[in-house]
């Protein structure tokens, strides 16, 4: 197998819902990120043989082959394909691990792996809410008979199976509550500190009100929450305990990150700044349906012969914050080296965005602590999770 190897890693800032990014095509988006993403490393596009690209409506804009339309509209040459991985939540993890597995196996020597999502234009859903069929007929739901039989013809969302998660691991709404204003204040440190420099690529965007800015700055953080603030919020998702303060807010974004093998990297004179250890898949109950990193990571684990001790950074994507806290009772980590600069509840969780958005941060956060070895996860929809361990090299 070959070594493969992270040579460049950028994301933008995130947007809140109608924020900054969301004036924006999401071809321009990610060609702007992608063309960021090369540019850092003084690489010709002309070497990226594929680009993988996680992003989960595929509809308007976002629909077609988005990494195609975007390569070419940053001016990579005409030969530059692209295709589009969904796997929800976990769609731009999978897009990593797919490239990766693709140059490990001497396929490809060169490709980028990215993620994008405009959440503002395109909800969870659109693609098939509301649509109809040729002879205008509703076109149907994802779930069909067979897989309603697992749930006892119920239908259970997100928030209702975050909160489900939250009465099986017996976690309080002041544990919930705690965690995100724990989410808020790390990430505010982050910005604070300019943690989040390195990673972000500065934009020229125009505001809603028509403005024009460099947007460079992550928009949902939000440092003066409190304890009670977030008691105060009323329950969202027909649920008793989960509210926007414990869920991760809907939000814009894209990011990028460019693998190689090592020989390839060697050959151009590029510096690998991780290495991919390995990865792992998991499927679990589709009813509860965010428990996926539970078994994902310790797959992973498994798979690289390490322990949760001996990662040095942790991203799980936080959805809704049941989903980190039940699994960090069943996996024990030190939670001081989980989210350090925040997750998905103060940063937003543009979902197709969310799992390349993850490891950048986390390739980042290695290098800002000198940490070796760096663990990302996420819960998707239909109850998976992918998982990724990268190794930091000098
Ligand atoms: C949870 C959710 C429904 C909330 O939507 P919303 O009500 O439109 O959310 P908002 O961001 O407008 O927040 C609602 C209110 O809570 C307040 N609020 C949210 N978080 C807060 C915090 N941490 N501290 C204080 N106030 C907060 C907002 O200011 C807002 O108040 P306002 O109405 O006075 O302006 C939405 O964010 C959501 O769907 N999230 C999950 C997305 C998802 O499913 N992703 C996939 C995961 S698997």
């Amino acid at each position: 197998m070959n070594e493969v190897v992270i040579v460049s890693a950028v994301r933008t800032a995130i947007g809140r819902r109608n924020g900054a990014l969301s004036g924006m095509r999401a071809d321009d988006l990610l060609a702007k990120v992608l063309r960021g993403l090369v540019d850092r490393v003084k690489l010709d596009p002309a070497q990226v043989e594929d680009i993988y690209c996680g992003v989960v409506t595929q509809v308007g804009e976002q629909g077609f082959v988005l990494p195609r339309i975007a390569a070419l509209t940053a001016g990579f040459p005409l030969e530059t394909p692209g295709i589009t991985v969904n796997r929800q939540c976990g769609s731009s993890l999978t897009a990593i691990n797919l490239a990766a597995g693709s140059i490990a196996a001497g396929y490809h020597d060169c490709l980028i792996a990215c993620g994008c999502e405009i959440m503002s234009k395109f909800p969870i859903a659109a693609e098939w809410f509301g649509l109809k069929l040729a002879d205008g007929r509703e076109a149907g739901i994802p779930w069909g008979p067979g897989y309603m039989k697992l749930t006892g013809g119920q239908f259970v969302d997100q928030g209702q199976a975050a909160e489900m998660i939250a009465d099986k691991w017996g976690l309080s709404k002041e544990e919930l509550d705690a965690f995100s204003l724990r989410s808020h204040q790390r990430a505010a440190r982050a910005v604070e500190e300019g943690r989040f420099k390195r990673e972000i690529l500065p934009l020229e965007v125009t505001l809603p009100d028509g403005q024009k800015t460099c947007f460079e700055r992550d928009e949902t953080v939000r440092p003066d929450t409190s304890m009670e603030k977030l008691a105060s919020l009323k329950p969202v998702f027909g649920t008793r305990i989960i509210t926007a303060g414990n869920a991760s807010p809907i939000t814009d974004g894209a990011s990028a990150v460019l693998l190689m093998s090592l020989a390839k990297a060697r050959e151009l004179g590029l510096q690998p700044r991780a290495r991919l250890v390995t990865c792992a898949v998991a499927g679990a109950d589709p009813v509860m349906m965010l428990t996926g990193p539970i078994p994902a990571t310790q797959k992973v684990l498994k798979k690289a012969g390490l322990s949760i001790k001996e990662m040095d950074e942790i991203e799980i994507n936080e959805a809704f914050a049941p989903i980190p806290l039940a699994w960090g009772k069943e996996l024990n980590p030190d939670w001081e080296k989980v989210n350090p600069n925040g997750g998905a509840i103060a940063l937003g969780h543009p979902v197709g965005n969310s799992g390349c958005r993850l490891t950048v941060t986390c390739l980042h956060e290695l290098e800002r602590t000198g940490g070796r070895y760096g663990m990302i996860t996420l819960c998707t929809g239909g109850g998976m999770a992918p998982a990724t361990i990268i190794e930091r090299m000098d």
